[in-house]
């Protein structure tokens, strides 16, 4: 059977990468998280004291970002892939706050951007793939033969977060989480280098009243059509 790039965008929080893991699982495709390769960076960058919330030095990240390296290896236990960068699991580093507080700042930078989108087109050459991010339709994958952009709104999504956060342990408010996805929102919608859009030919599902089930129904139903019309 053909396989096709599955493209999956949208808002912080709206639960694409559960989307995407459940379709690759049954599909038996990849599935690459762009959002940890863009975390990766950024927590790379934090322990070289490159970005904070005051600061980014942009030349020293942009001339040692050739020595960073960023690979993913799937944990069978847990059913996904871990991050990886320069031989180190950072899997639980990735997600904390501190690091989604600085993430779009790094995110911004035309050089990160490049080099990962680089990779990730590596990546999905074979298609057979699910990838989830800002701009998979739109730049990475323009050609993926299933685009999907995601919403939900900001509260749905932070209440997500912050429920996600306490259950790894994690010490935060309420407020500070709705506020990270505010900021977040607004950076990566107004950033310069591929700011998140929604392409043309993407289907737009809100989620927001949609039970994880009734949304995996119906973008399998719509991976079917593409696959019998392939
Ligand atoms: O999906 P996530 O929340 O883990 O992504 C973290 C940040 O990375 C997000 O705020 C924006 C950025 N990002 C991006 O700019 N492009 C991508 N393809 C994926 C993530």
């Amino acid at each position: 059977m053909n396989k096709i790039t599955i493209a999956i965008d949208g808002y912080s929080s709206t639960g694409k990468s559960t989307l995407a893991k459940q379709l690759a699982a049954a599909l038996g495709y990849v599935y690459v998280d762009t959002g940890a390769m863009y975390r990766g960076i950024t927590y790379f960058a934090m322990q070289h004291d490159w970005v904070s919330e005051s600061h980014l030095n942009k030349s020293e990240l942009i001339t040692h970002l050739q020595n960073i390296s960023l690979h993913f290896k799937f944990n069978s236990a847990l059913g996904f892939a871990e991050m990886y960068v320069n031989g180190e699991n950072v899997e639980k580093a990735i997600r904390t706050i501190e690091v989604s507080r600085l993430v779009s700042k790094v995110a911004e930078v035309s050089e990160v951007r490049a080099k990962l989108v680089e990779q990730q087109q590596q990546m999905g050459k074979e298609k057979g793939i699910v990838m989830d991010g800002r701009d998979i339709g739109t730049v990475v994958f323009p050609d993926a033969e299933l685009k999907l952009f995601m919403t939900a709104s900001a509260k749905t999504r932070a209440q997500r977060r912050f429920d996600e956060l306490l259950e790894k342990g994690q010490r935060v408010t309420f407020e500070e989480v709705l506020q990270n996805v505010e900021e977040r929102d607004y950076i990566d919608t107004h950033r310069e280098d591929s700011p998140l859009v929604k392409a043309d030919d993407a289907i737009e599902i809100d989620n927001s009243v949609m039970t994880k089930q009734e949304q995996f129904e119906l973008v399998m139903k719509m991976v079917n059509e593409k696959l019998a019309g392939s």
